[in-house]
């Protein structure tokens, strides 16, 4: 089979009744794993505002969102970031232990198997650098005060704008986090999750006079080590820069 047949084939892989998933760790009754990273000890811990009033309609931004590639220098306000992330990743409600977890955006099986980090550039009261975020918790977790242009242009294979942005985020995939409901199924539907994540991303960047551009054009490496993950439990798998629209 080559190579298109075989990505073919995968895009094809349904859940029905007839092909059901190979059995999985939860059909093997082991527990759930957790819904979010937990935050390295010592690491400071920064909460974020709550959810700032935009004046704008859904029609709005869904027929003005355009992928924006060159930003305004303004500063993004704290609580325009806040809004982002609680309109994208923010755990809302959570089922049992860590069985399921409801957020903004859709997820097969609301296993939701990612999480978020951001390189801040520009964004009044928060320090340059990169951040994970707790999405049970609302706060954001910091992870080092120097991160180089470079090394964020590299990690987008060259792609000059996105160091101009002023904050992007790097969405990486737990697959374990699906794999232990769907097992070799949960794949696909991650991919497909992770379209539903970007969009939200898109739409409320529009909501507070931003735009986005959703990046596939990145390399594995550079980025896995921008954030310390393994790239094998967890990688980075969608890059998303915000900034503001002049
Ligand atoms: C999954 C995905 C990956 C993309 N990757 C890149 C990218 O690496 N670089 C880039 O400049 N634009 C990228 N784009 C943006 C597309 O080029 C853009 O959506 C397309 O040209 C349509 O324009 P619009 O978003 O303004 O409607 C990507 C879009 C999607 C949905």
């Amino acid at each position: 089979m080559t190579v298109i047949e075989s990505n073919r084939n995968f895009m094809k892989s349904g859940f029905n009744s007839s092909e059901k998933h190979a059995k999985s760790d939860q059909d093997k009754g082991l527990p759930a794993p957790s819904l979010q990273v937990s935050p390295k000890s010592g690491n400071e811990i920064i909460s974020l505002p709550p959810l700032v009033d935009v004046n704008m309609n859904l029609s709005e931004a869904m027929l003005q969102r355009r992928s924006l590639r060159k930003y305004d220098k303004s500063a993004m306000s704290l609580a325009e970031l806040s809004f982002i992330l609680e309109t994208s990743c923010k755990v809302q409600k959570v089922l049992g232990d860590n069985i399921a977890s409801f957020r903004p955006a859709p997820s097969g099986g609301a296993r939701h198997p990612f999480e978020t980090y951001i390189v801040v550039q520009n964004v009044e009261g928060l320090s340059s650098g990169s951040y994970h975020y707790l999405p049970l918790s609302h706060q954001l977790e910091k992870l080092s005060v120097n991160i180089d242009e470079k090394e964020i242009i590299a990690s987008v294979n060259g792609q000059k704008f996105v160091s101009g942005a002023n904050v992007i985020f790097y969405f990486a995939v737990i697959p374990y986090r699906a794999e232990w409901r769907y097992s070799d199924k949960s794949h696909k539907v991650m991919l497909l999750d992770l379209g539903h994540l970007g969009q939200n991303v898109c739409l409320a960047a529009e909501a507070v006079a931003a735009g986005a551009c959703p990046i596939a054009s990145y390399d594995q490496d550079i980025s896995d080590n921008l954030f310390e993950l393994d790239g094998e439990n967890a990688y980075i798998s969608y890059i998303i820069p915000v900034g503001k629209n002049s």
